[in-house]
């Protein structure tokens, strides 16, 4: 039997309860929300030095027509690297250029996705030791068909010194393993840097894949943790993300090896691009920066001042007015308004490394004083004693079985009640519980957050980490959102959180659960305003984590039966506890929404075994 109160005036739920962590991880980023369809586009991925490696770009012709070679020849003084080609054939002549012309071409991120109908701007620069001629292609893999094409001619003059050209592609085909081809048919030089290609139709016109942003939006996440995780600290200092790389025009940014993960990013999606990300999710965005520690090197507490100033800076970035110095560069990217940026996190996983908390004093100082509204997070886990040092939020991670993440809706009923609340930035069952995505994790998880609900009075924030792997590239497993160039679907982790979408900001309800020698039932009940209709809505969640069947009794305590109603039942579930979902069968594991008829406050129903439901009542 479940008992929900709702007589009494029940709990307050943080507005900022449930909300996101994206890390550039699995190529969630680049390669994924960033929808930047060009890999490698300044032919810096090797580094400073050249010849540089210009993977995954490739060359179109053999020896006898061009050689392709990398140059320190850019425009761009803080990304060098520019490809040159030298074309040896001609459109006549002896050495006649093959009809198809050559050049080089790139695949992108496992294949461009080229939708008929769809428009993309594809920009580069160019100069060249003569006129132009150049073909520039959207083709399926192997060079055919033709998806889209266009010509880019110009004199001797124009392009002498290096110029900036702009194409409008419109694709008359789909393919979702596309590449661009730049390609010519006349004997000269020709270097080529900053070789973008983007669909016209991102999200709000922002750069964001559109059909991956749309899962997010689905969760309604109250903030969005970014951009990592260990992306922010690097193996080494000099792989790490750091904000100042990553604004200002994108055809400047020198790009960077997250060496944690494992590959390059142009840092299209930066520090401006998160926190445009946040707004257009209606987010608070918590940016986490690094603290002078990577995994391997740490910068000394005596030393580590423009790293604070680094992240006062970002901060400025962020929130000073247009007259400010880095609010003047937020001003010319197009955002004069200040971001709403009210949260930082100082470092992430290093609480315990010699210098964490020398540093994070030195963070903690020149913040609160220069922005003493910003809430600021310590890495060093407060859950079981209090902290030794001030901090608005501790961060708290867990990554465990199955079994254990159950029982931990119960994590912090003991909590101190006093002191900084927690922020539960990353939170998932991994192993082979989960396996790539299980109901079982999911089920786990969702205990968890029914407890973390409860306890929301000492936990203001929680996210699932991570948030999405490009399937070509999995770096870390499970994940929320898995996708490949054109294609996505949620894990059952994914779906579990939309239960959660109408938790922030609502009323917690006193629940008592009586279950008789059944102890795999967790369950709470919330009260909560839809401000579309202006309506108050009860919804019930109970998790059965055990494999028999559930008879539960519900009963409403201090309603008048009559003002009550029901709407709906939502149940995520599947015949194997073990089953996942796949690109082929995307919704095996998905929430099934049933309608509801309900008469007064008792309410009898069947919990399938291994099931989450969720019981939606109209309060009148
Ligand atoms: O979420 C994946 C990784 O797990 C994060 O980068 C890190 O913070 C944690 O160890």
């Amino acid at each position: 039997k479940l008992a929900v109160n709702a007589s009494s005036a029940g709990q307050p739920i943080p507005d900022t309860l449930f909300g996101i962590f994206f890390e550039e991880i699995n190529h969630a980023g680049a390669g994924g929300l960033w929808a930047e369809l060009v890999s490698n586009r300044g032919f810096e991925a090797g580094g400073p030095n050249t010849p540089s490696n210009i993977d995954p770009w490739s060359i179109i012709g053999g020896e006898s027509y061009l050689d392709v070679l990398t140059e320190r020849a850019s425009c761009f003084n803080r990304n060098m690297v520019a490809l040159r080609m030298d074309v040896f054939c001609d459109s006549s002549g002896a050495n006649i250029c093959p009809q198809e012309g050559v050049g080089v071409y790139n695949p992108g991120f496992w294949g461009m996705n080229i939708e008929k109908g769809k428009t993309y701007k594809v920009v580069f620069y160019v100069k060249s030791s003569g006129s132009l001629n150049l073909s520039v292609s959207f083709t399926g893999s192997s060079g055919m068909p033709i998806l889209a094409t266009a010509k880019v001619i110009a004199s001797a003059s124009d392009v002498s010194d290096w110029s900036k050209m702009e194409v409008l592609l419109d694709a008359q085909d789909t393919d979702h393993n596309s590449r661009l081809q730049l390609t010519t048919t006349q004997k000269g030089v020709i270097w080529l840097d900053q070789v973008s290609a983007m669909p016209l139709d991102t999200y709000k016109g922002h750069g964001f894949r559109t059909d991956l942003v749309e899962m997010l939006v689905e969760i309604k996440p109250r903030f969005i943790r970014f951009p990592g995780g260990c992306f922010v600290e690097g193996e080494w200092l000099r792989n790490a993300f750091r904000w100042k790389e990553t604004v200002g025009p994108w055809e400047e940014r020198p790009g960077h090896f997250g060496d944690v993960w494992m590959y390059w990013t142009d840092d299209g999606l930066g520090h401006f691009e998160f926190l445009q990300l946040a707004e257009d999710l209606g987010a608070a965005p918590v940016w986490v920066f690094n603290n002078g520690i990577s995994h391997n090197d740490q910068i000394a507490t005596s030393s580590v001042l423009p790293f604070v100033q680094e992240a006062l800076d970002g901060i400025e970035f962020a929130r000073g007015s247009i007259n400010s110095k880095w609010g003047a560069l937020r001003a010319s990217m197009g955002h004069p308004e200040p971001f709403d940026l009210r949260y930082v996190a100082v470092g992430n996983e290093d609480c315990g490394k010699k210098n964490y908390l020398g540093n994070y004093l030195k963070f903690y100082s020149a913040i609160k004083q220069a922005y003493p509204d910003i809430q600021i997070i310590s890495n060093c886990d407060g859950s079981s004693q209090p902290l030794d040092h001030p901090a608005d939020f501790y961060d708290y991670h867990v990554y465990t079985s199955a079994n254990d993440m159950f029982s931990r809706n119960h994590r912090f009923d003991k909590t101190s009640r006093r002191g900084p609340k927690a922020f539960v930035s990353e939170y998932a069952v991994t192993g082979k519980d989960a396996g790539g995505g299980s109901l079982l994790a999911a089920l786990a998880e969702a205990a968890f957050l029914l407890g973390i609900e409860k306890n929301s009075d000492v936990v203001s924030m929680a996210s699932y980490a991570p948030l999405f792997v490009n399937s070509n590239d999995r770096r870390w497993n499970p994940d929320a959102i898995v996708f490949n160039s054109s294609h996505l679907y949620g894990t059952p982790s994914y779906w579990m959180q939309r239960f959660f979408t109408e938790s922030s900001g609502s009323t917690l309800l006193e629940t008592t659960l009586q279950a008789i020698s059944y102890n795999a039932l967790v369950a709470s009940a919330i009260l909560w305003k839809n401000s579309e209709d202006d309506k108050s809505y009860i919804r019930i969640k109970v998790v059965n984590f055990g494999s028999s069947s559930v008879k539960l009794n519900i009963s409403i305590i201090g309603l008048d039966p009559n003002s009550l109603s029901g709407l709906s039942k939502t149940v995520l579930t599947s015949s194997h506890v073990t089953d996942e979902n796949s690109f082929a069968q995307p919704n095996k594991v998905a929430p099934l929404k049933t309608p509801l008829e309900v008469a007064g406050n008792d309410v009898v129903f069947e919990l399938s075994p291994y099931s989450f439901t969720s019981i939606d009542l109209l309060k009148q």
